[in-house]
């Protein structure tokens, strides 16, 4: 890679309003759903707070942009309208890959009423062969989108959840179409990065929030290997390291993109990525960008950096007589 890949991270912006839904939007779960919002989560998730991370984003000018779920609050046909329109007020779909969160598939949907105006945002690049049907999130996924020397693999662990569950599933298909792709972008040498909604280590989130078949990723991650996951759900930061057979990669969650909490690790924070390789590994410098409501804007709160290791043997590292 000749200079440093860019890309941003963003989770659960929750950037829906709900104010003009229909009575009869809220029968079933959504019922439970608008009253959280009614008496909650509208005064925690701001609209405002999010337009100040986009203003950010224009700054900071990432190469690529990755929401993984959780745009929306109850999962309504108008709700992925909405979000369509702000997906395409922050980037082109080249520029910007999406999978989806729990909110978002809230309870059992048409999806030629909410996910495929979204489709353009979560679809693979042409002519990857794991391209699956585009009416159905649960085939769609996998998706595969490669920018640079950087394989981003996206998948699906949005279900609907009864109701004061939130919980995510991968699925037995899912996990053979990823060990495939896990395969076939590590060989090609490429910097391999899975995006979930749901976080893939247990404890970070609560038992009713849990990704269910956690374990079965976890295997298959130790398996075949990749260099990093993103993921969401948590609305609080955090890191913790999954087995590869190259040592460890860093599964690394991020806060709401919108969120105003005071509670420390809460509030509205994106990372952005600096990925950079040399003869031993990558080098990844990450730059942690937080909401200052002072200030009504974002400023970098940390930075880190991390090195990771190459899968097997690239040809920088042949010794020749
Ligand atoms: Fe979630």
């Amino acid at each position: 890679m000749s200079e440093s890949f860019i890309f941003a991270h963003l989770s659960d912006p929750h950037l829906t309003s709900l104010r003009n839904i229909r009575v009869r939007d809220l029968l079933n779960k959504r019922a439970l759903g608008y009253l959280s919002w009614c008496l909650h989560r509208r005064f925690e998730y701001r609209a405002e707070v999010l337009a100040a991370l986009v203003r950010d984003l224009r700054c900071t000018r990432p190469e690529h942009i990755i929401i993984t779920g959780d745009l929306t609050h109850l999962g309504l046909p108008c709700e992925f309208l909405e979000v369509k329109k702000w997906l395409h007020s922050l980037g082109p779909p080249s520029q910007v890959t999406v999978i989806p969160g729990n909110h978002d598939a809230y309870v059992a949907t048409d999806w030629g009423r909410t996910f495929v105006h979204w489709l353009e945002y979560m679809v693979s690049d042409a002519g990857q062969d794991c391209v699956g049907k585009k009416s159905d999130t649960r085939t769609l996924f996998p998706s595969l989108r490669i920018r640079r020397e950087t394989a981003f693999i996206g998948l699906s662990s949005a279900r609907p959840s009864k109701p004061f569950f939130a919980l995510g599933n991968v699925g037995q298909v899912q996990l053979q179409k990823l060990g495939h792709i896990l395969a076939q972008t590590g060989s090609q040498g490429l910097f391999r990065i899975v995006m979930i909604h749901h976080p893939p280590q247990p404890g970070i989130v609560t038992w009713r929030k849990r990704l269910t078949d956690n374990r079965e990723l976890r295997s298959l991650i130790a398996q075949q290997g990749v260099e990093m996951v993103l993921h969401g759900h948590a609305h609080r930061s955090s890191m913790v390291w999954l087995k590869t057979p190259a040592g460890h990669a860093p599964a690394i969650g991020v806060p709401s993109a919108s969120a105003t909490s005071r509670k420390s690790g809460y509030s509205a924070q994106y990372n952005i990525y600096s990925l950079s390789q040399d003869a031993h590994g990558w080098e990844v410098a990450i730059e942690v960008h937080g909401y200052a409501p002072k200030e009504g804007r974002f400023i970098v709160e940390g930075e880190n950096r991390l090195a990771i290791p190459y899968p097997m043997a690239r040809p920088t590292d042949v010794v020749t007589a």
